[in-house]
Formats: C-alpha cells, structure tokens, sequence
C-alpha cells in the first residue's frame, strides 16, 4: 500500500512501465497494476537475489517511469551505485522495497535513502511487526505532502471487528508462534486467511478487484504494539546480524555456497536464505520434525492466492529467479531463535538437505 501511494505520489499512470526484479511478492506488482502501471521483469542475480544491474538498461522504454530495487532477504541491493548512475541518466526515480530489510545499512546510509522513497513492511512475518501493516520513507517534502494527500483522499478506517481480530492475532503471535510452533502457525494463519476467517495480509478478492477497497489506517492497537516493538527493535536487530554471520560461517565450514559478506555493509537479513536440490523434501521433513524452515519465494512472484501470470510473468521469462524459487529455503533469524535452535536447524540441513549441484 505504501507502494502504491508512492507510485501515485510520484505521477504514475496507466500505461506508464515500472522496472523490478523478478523476486518478490506478489502484492508488489499488483499495487501497480491497481495504477493500470505495467510491471516491467527483469532478472535478478543469484547471490543477493536483487535485480540484476547488468540486465537493467536494455529493460528501460520510452514508456519507463521508475525503477524498483529490492533489498531481498536483507542484503543489500546488490549494484545499487550502478543502478543509481543509471537511473540518474536516463532520469527515472528509484524506489526501494525494503520489506526485508530494517536494519540494513550500505556504507553508513540505511536503506530507504537511495532513491524517491523507500517502503517497509510490519506484517508478521517481518522484521519489527503490527500485525499488518508498514511504512513509507521518503527525503522530499512535496513528495511527502502528495503521499499524504493520497493517504487522506484514499485511507479507509478498519472495522472495529478488524481492529479486534488483529488485537487477537497479536496475543496469538506473542504468546503461541516459537520456532517449535511456526510451520504449524504458518499454515494454519494461511489456510485461515484463504478462508477469510482472521484477517489475513492480503485477500483473494483484493486481486480479484482491483478497484475494491485498498488502503487502510492503521489501528490504534497496531500503533501501540508498533510502539512496543520498537523499544526492543536494537536488541532485534543485533540478534539478526550475529545469527546471519553465525550461519553463513557455519554453512560455509560445512560446504554449502553462501554468499561473500557484502563489503561496506551492515546486513540485517529477515531470513537467511539457503539453496537446495531438494526443497519440497526438505520442507515436509521440517514440518514434521517441528524445525522453523521458510517457504520464500514459492514463485518468482510470490503468493498462495493468485497466479503470477495475472500479473504478466509466466515461467522461464527470467531463468534466475525461477531457479530461486525452486531452490530457496531459508533459516529463521528472528529474536525467539535460540543459539540453540540455530544450532539445530543447521543440523537438520546438513543431514536433509541436498546441495545443488550447478554453480552460481
Ligand atoms: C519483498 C516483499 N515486498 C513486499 C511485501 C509485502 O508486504 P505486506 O505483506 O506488508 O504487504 C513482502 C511480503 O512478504 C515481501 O516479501
């Protein structure tokens, strides 16, 4: 939603073409498409799953209007100076998707401030939460003050039964999910959500209509518990950076293809991602041994709701991020998680799972 604002705030309009990577969520390009805004694909790289700087030049038309790089994971965009020089030359505004990301700097400046504006998510799954939720950034008053005119033109209240199911969730996420508890938490908050019986991050009819209602304020308990968390967040963040190095160090003593640590940068990732020859396995073996293993991305457009073709990508257009998909698992770096449970779930990969066999 803070996408959408953005775009809008920034003149985008039917027809217009937007660039992102082939890599993320599929809410992403639908808030585009809600603008009548073409998502244009390109390729990512296969270390740092951002869009691939290589590829983006010959990706620009006339009809190109901005520029979406993605902090996937947590890492930072990789080629972000080069993206940058780009889009200053051909004169498109960058904006960042750091859903993944809070806590990640590149050389001193956090993510957020390489562009237009940058946007955040607070939804479960991410690095400081409201239940549902995020945030947008941006450096530029007027900018700003558009962002605000679409917000108050546009932003309904949420139903007092919405604020009351999302209060309820809060308590459940606080006192239930533990890496122990997650797959089975997972699960049961998607199969619920498709059923529209809690309120879920994202509803099938919002990409069945696409001019149903889009934007909501937030509600006075996800304030309080985004204010909560944020007491706690440096803490958070901290946890986030050790286990990242911890796992990569460990897998890297163990033989698995981790990437280089990215140089002039302090990387917070969400999730650490893993590639394996045999995920669906690896998968359904976590869930019964009651091991936190994540799903992302199950498509290059992600989500258990819609097709990623309804938003123009069909597979084999962009080859990387569907190796990606078919391979990524990835570990738990969140503050409920153990030096003790890291400790396992690196065990548990290292006994289940397969290394592919190709290189990057
Ligand atoms: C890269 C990325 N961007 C955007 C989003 C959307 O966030 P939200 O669920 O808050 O709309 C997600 C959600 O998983 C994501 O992974």
């Amino acid at each position: 939603m803070g996408f959408y604002c953005l775009l809008k705030a920034l003149g985008l309009k039917a027809g217009d073409e937007i660039i992102m990577p082939a890599y993320t969520c599929l809410v992403v390009p639908a808030a585009a498409v809600r603008l009548g805004v073409v998502p244009v694909y390109v390729d990512i790289e296969p270390d740092y799953f951002g869009l691939d700087v290589n590829r983006l030049a010959s990706a620009i038309t006339p009809r190109t209007r901005a520029i979406m790089i993605q902090h996937t994971y947590g890492w930072p965009a990789p080629g972000v100076d080069q993206i940058r020089e780009i889009a200053r030359q051909s004169n498109l505004p960058i904006v960042e998707d750091c859903c993944h990301a809070l806590g990640t700097r590149y050389r001193g400046t956090h993510v957020g401030n390489f562009g237009a504006g940058g946007f955040f998510s607070s939804q479960w799954s991410k690095p400081f939460t409201t239940g549902l939720g995020g945030m947008l950034v941006m450096n530029d008053a007027a900018l700003y003050e558009r962002v605000r005119k679409v917000r108050d033109e546009e932003a309904g209240k949420l139903s007092p039964m919405m604020a009351a199911q999302l209060a309820m969730q809060g308590i459940v996420f606080e006192t239930l999910v533990y890496p122990r508890t997650m797959t089975a938490a997972q699960r049961a908050y998607r199969w619920l959500g498709k059923k529209s019986l809690i309120a879920g991050s994202t509803s099938q009819r919002e990409y069945v209509d696409m001019t149903g209602d889009y934007l909501f304020a937030m509600s006075e308990v996800q304030a309080a518990a985004g204010l909560y968390e944020l007491t706690r967040i440096r803490i958070a963040i901290e946890h986030r950076r050790r286990l990242g190095l911890w796992y990569a160090e460990k897998l890297r003593a163990a033989g698995w293809d981790s990437p280089i640590w990215p140089a002039e940068s302090d990387v917070t990732l969400v999730r650490f991602p893993v590639r394996v020859a045999n995920k669906a396995e690896v998968l359904r073996l976590a869930g019964k041994e009651l091991v936190e293993m994540g799903d992302w991305f199950v498509r290059p457009l992600h989500s258990h709701l819609a097709a990623q073709e309804q938003f123009g990508y069909r597979t084999g257009m962009c080859p990387n991020a569907d190796r990606a998909a078919d391979e990524i698992v990835n570990l738990p770096t969140h503050p409920r998680v153990s030096d003790h449970q890291a400790r396992r779930v690196v065990d548990f990969l290292e006994r289940v799972g397969h290394r592919p066999t190709h290189s990057n």
